[in-house]
């Protein structure tokens, strides 16, 4: 496939606090895509940075006695260290307050003006101070504002304003036209909605008497510039737009990933602005989910953020990496435990991977004098591992391109869990004595295997895989059309000395909660709840670990009988905000079309798995009944779909 190129850009985080979970994925997702395309023989440029303007920033540099500049030089560093911890290598990290920024918002609002797309006004409406902006009547919730919850405040302002509304029609056009305009494709429908309840313009000054921390407006010097019109230029002042040589280079390829809610700005404001400007659009626009605590958004404010650095010195920082890419769906919505990074970290880098390259290398050293033993022509299972990693090698840059790394993540883990069963089936450590050959064949297949799995986790966890390929012998692969089955050079030595990922104690629970009850059978997703730690004999579990489970009700939307088994049914389930697809082990009692249209209770936020290859994203829960049959959890009445039960 020819050589793509791709402009990759993460939010610009807000200097009003500091860097926690929720910027670490964002920027750890966008950092994993770039190594992933660059395996894939793509060009890739990554931008990051920081929003430095606004009333936000200047409350926090109010609070701690400082002025906004002396607040942003030191707060920004805070970002930009972070995120080589994190293995993470953008090429540009831009800053809101930089020259280059600052001049290409003038340049813009100068045009746009110009060319009378910006023009003033008297405007009178509600303001919340928190949330920045002005409010129509409608749109307050019991007079309050509807993003905060906070007070408003009725007043009468000049303002300047970006003739948003005379765009919205070629928005809308545009979005219809490209499905992967913005992803996932149910957000596409958010923002169409969005559009047909009519566009505004856009309010884009701030009198300096209110908020002197801004962009000064180039033609009022009695304005500063809205936050959002300054920092959403960022994506192309960081490529010298309007007049640097170079900028063609990279626009046309850009794809934006940002938090889902910071959609409407970019899908709505930045684009309309490009259209007004005329600049391209970019291809993508993609709002991921959040991390959760206990079902909460992680924020500064609700004071239930995990730190990111704090999980990288305990666990390291490709742990870290591994479980927030592993167990999140780009998209939906997934919860942050230090439990589940340590159970992941256990099952699949300690066991699965760890192990293995451990158990290999230790009959290498024992066998083969510590040099990879020759592999000699492939046995029918070995064939059948060797097709196997060359498929994978295609699957992954098929979901990597469809945003789907988890999957590509545990397809990956599970050549790997191949490898393992395949080891103890042909048991070299036996066969030594009676079939050396056949044992060297065994142990080439299982390195050769690991050198194929490093390679293409090594976009997940750079450094870790580095140092694997190299304890094998081996070169890196920097192009996966490079990476062949057999390019492991027999006699090349082994390094393997520690233990690449250690196994870790589950962090202390608190004290168990009174008063325990049966969990429900699970009835979804083909496999029964995980069980939850036993925190004392009895099998009870504190409060806090059961708030970790997300009962939402489901409305079932489509059902059908999954091919092969008679057992399993593939359900589309809707849960309000989002669609999820649930494979559920429920068909031997239910019909596909008894179910459309009922409401069921599942679990949310269980990690998605593989049943039949299909993905399931929840688990169905349900109870047996004396006669053998199953009766499934629904509320008593109907309730809103994704209403969380608790
Ligand atoms: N400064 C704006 C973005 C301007 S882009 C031109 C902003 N900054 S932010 O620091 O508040 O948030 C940055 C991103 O972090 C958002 O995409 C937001 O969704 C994401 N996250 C903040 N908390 C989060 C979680 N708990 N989980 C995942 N991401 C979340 O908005």
């Amino acid at each position: 496939m020819a050589a793509e190129r791709f402009y990759y850009t993460t939010p610009l985080y807000y200097l009003n606090a500091k860097p926690h979970i929720g910027h670490a994925y964002c920027t750890v997702l966008v950092d994993a895509m770039t190594r992933f395309r660059r395996l894939f023989g793509d060009e890739v440029h990554f931008l990051t940075g920081t929003d430095e303007h606004g009333q936000k920033v200047q409350k926090a540099a109010d609070q701690r006695g400082l002025t906004p500049q002396q607040h942003v030089d030191e707060l920004h560093a805070a970002f930009r260290d972070l995120w080589p911890d994190l293995h993470v290598h953008y090429d540009d990290f831009i800053r809101t307050t930089e020259p280059r920024h600052v001049r290409a918002v003038q340049t813009l609002l100068q045009r746009l003006h110009d060319q009378g797309d910006i023009y003033v006004q008297d405007y009178a409406g509600w303001y919340s101070t928190a949330a920045e902006r002005f409010w129509a009547e409608d749109d307050l919730v019991d007079g309050k504002c509807p993003d905060t919850g906070l007070e408003v405040q009725y007043i009468t302002e000049r303002n300047y304003f970006f003739r948003m509304s005379k765009y919205g029609a070629a928005l809308r056009a545009h979005i219809v036209a490209n499905p992967g305009f913005i992803r996932p494709a149910n957000r596409a429908n958010e923002v169409l909605g969005f559009l047909d309840k009519g566009l505004q313009d856009l309010c884009i000054s701030r009198p300096k008497e209110r908020l002197s921390w801004g962009i000064p407006i180039p033609f009022d010097e009695d304005y500063v510039t809205y936050v959002w019109f300054d920092a959403l230029t960022n994506y192309i002042a960081a490529l010298g737009w309007p007049d640097d040589p170079e900028f063609p280079k990279w626009w046309p390829h850009a794809h934006h990933f940002i938090g889902k809610d910071i959609l409407t700005t970019h899908s709505v404001y930045w684009t309309t602005m490009l259209m007004a400007a005329g600049v391209a659009l970019p291809q993508s626009i993609t709002a991921t989910g959040w991390w959760l605590s206990g079902d909460r958004k992680m924020s500064k404010s609700l004071g239930n953020v995990v730190d990111p650095l704090g999980m990288k010195d305990v666990y390291g920082p490709e742990v870290l990496r591994y479980f927030l890419l592993r167990d999140m769906v780009v998209g939906l919505d997934s919860n942050f435990t230090e439990e589940a990074l340590v159970r992941r970290n256990n099952s699949d880098l300690a066991n699965d991977l760890g192990n293995l390259a451990r158990r290999a290398a230790g009959l290498v050293g024992r066998y083969f004098g510590g040099r990879v033993p020759e592999g000699g022509a492939p046995t029918p299972d070995e064939e059948e591992i060797i097709a196997e990693a060359r498929t994978l090698h295609g699957r992954v840059q098929d979901l990597v391109a469809e945003l789907q790394l988890h999957t590509a993540i545990e397809e990956t883990m599970q050549l790997v869990r191949r490898l393992n069963k395949y080891m103890t089936d042909t048991a070299p450590f036996k066969t030594i004595k009676t079939h050396p050959a056949a044992a060297a064949r065994s142990l080439y297949t299982v390195l050769e295997g690991l050198r194929h799995a490093a390679c293409l986790l090594g976009p997940v966890m750079p450094e870790k895989m580095a140092e694997l390929t190299d304890a094998l012998g081996a070169a890196p692969t920097t192009n996966i059309h490079d990476l062949r089955w057999g390019g492991l050079v027999p006699g090349s030595v082994l390094k393997m000395e520690e233990a690449l990922f250690p196994r870790r104690d589950l962090p202390v629970t608190e004290a168990p909660a009174p008063a325990p009850a049966k969990p429900p059978k699970g009835a979804g997703d083909g496999a029964k709840a995980q069980a939850a730690p036993a925190s004392s004999p009895e099998g009870v579990i504190a409060f806090d670990d059961f708030m970790k489970v997300v009962l939402r009700v489901a409305t079932v939307r489509e059902a059908e009988r999954v091919s092969g088994s008679d057992k399993l049914l593939r359900l589309q389930v809707d849960l309000g905000e989002e669609r999820r697809q649930v494979v559920a082990g429920i068909g031997k009692q239910f019909a596909p079309e008894d179910l459309v249209g009922r409401q069921v209770v599942m679990v949310a936020n269980l990690a998605p798995r593989k049943i039949f290859k299909l993905e399931s994203q929840g688990m169905i829960l349900a109870v047996d009944t004396p006669d053998g049959g199953l009766a499934l959890l629904q509320p008593t009445r109907e309730v809103p779909p994704g209403a969380q039960a608790h």
